[in-house]
């Protein structure tokens, strides 16, 4: 585990943004975001882990006009995430849905390996119903397949929601979860396209969490960007916190990122990185 250590690069990037001023702040921001791309495209195989209110899932097919490579999962049960996100995830689990979309609720990113067989079941079913017959992700028709991969892992905005006073324990809960998905999801990513997606948000106490570090550390995914997240290149994506939303007390409209500067981290198996996005590496990396 790497410890919050030195924080002196967080300190620059605090003293830099007090230092600007509201407009310039905004300026600054507009810059960043110039940046922003959106990262997926219909063709990939995506697994979403910690969806809140599916908000994101749901976006994503929107932007697809297709749900079918889209497997959405949550770490909470259905009867909790219904309880939690009572104001609107119905109706974006049932949009998913709609789209071809899968959706599975209580699956811990950090036990992927676990899920393994859920989401084989699933695939061959849906391989069942498409007439007996899939193309599995090396381009063969196979009838079944002991195999599940994706192209791209991804979890918005992780955070274990312990509600840990203590700061430095709090970090600790974070790391141990960015850990653990770290090591989990290599299971699952694609051996030779994939990818795992960690979005969090900027600033004090996120870069203490240390997500390339950990990544680092985990030791089989290699870091090929990380670029600002631009919450508007998925219209009807509206993030949660970790403990539900609350109407008129939790901010909605994405105001609390927007405010902390979420960038994405994208890791891709060391195996597969070649020099050419170890260069592209060197100049996006924070
Ligand atoms: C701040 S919320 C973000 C929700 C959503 N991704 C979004 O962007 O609106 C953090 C999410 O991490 C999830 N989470 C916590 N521990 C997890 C785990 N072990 N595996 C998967 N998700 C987890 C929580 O259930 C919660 O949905």
């Amino acid at each position: 585990m790497i410890l919050p250590g030195s924080i002196r690069g967080n300190l620059t990037l605090k003293k830099k943004l007090n230092q600007l001023s509201e407009a310039k702040l905004k300026g600054y921001n507009k810059e960043r975001l110039k940046h922003s791309k959106v990262l997926y495209e219909a063709s990939d195989k995506i697994l979403l882990l910690g969806e809140g209110n599916f908000s994101f899932s749901s976006a994503l097919c929107k932007m697809f006009g297709n749900g079918s490579n889209v497997w959405a999962t949550s770490y909470d049960s259905e009867d909790v995430l219904k309880q939690k996100y009572s104001d609107d995830c119905a109706n974006h689990i049932e949009f998913v849905k709609g789209c071809g979309g899968k959706v599975f609720y209580g699956i811990d990113g950090t036990k992927l390996e676990k899920h393994r067989k859920t989401f084989l079941l699933a695939h061959n079913n849906e391989a069942k119903e498409q007439e007996g017959f899939v193309q599995n992700s090396f381009g063969s028709n196979f009838r079944n397949t002991n195999e599940i991969f994706f192209d791209k892992i991804v979890i918005n905005f992780p955070h274990c929601g312990l509600g840990i006073k203590d700061q430095r324990k709090n970090i600790l809960a974070n790391q141990k979860l960015l850990s653990g998905i770290l090591k989990s999801a290599r299971s699952l990513a694609h051996p030779k396209t994939g990818q795992l997606h960690i979005t969090i948000k900027s600033g004090l106490p996120y870069e203490l969490w240390r997500v390339a570090a950990l990544a680092k550390e985990e030791g089989h995914w290699h870091q090929t960007s990380c670029i600002p997240f631009n919450p508007n290149l998925y219209p009807g994506y509206e993030h949660r916190r970790t403990l539900g939303f609350e109407a008129g007390i939790s901010s909605s409209q994405n105001v609390e990122i927007k405010e902390k500067y979420p960038k994405t981290y994208v890791f891709s198996l060391s195996s597969n990185v070649t020099s050419k996005n170890t260069e592209a590496a060197k100049n996006n990396k924070e």
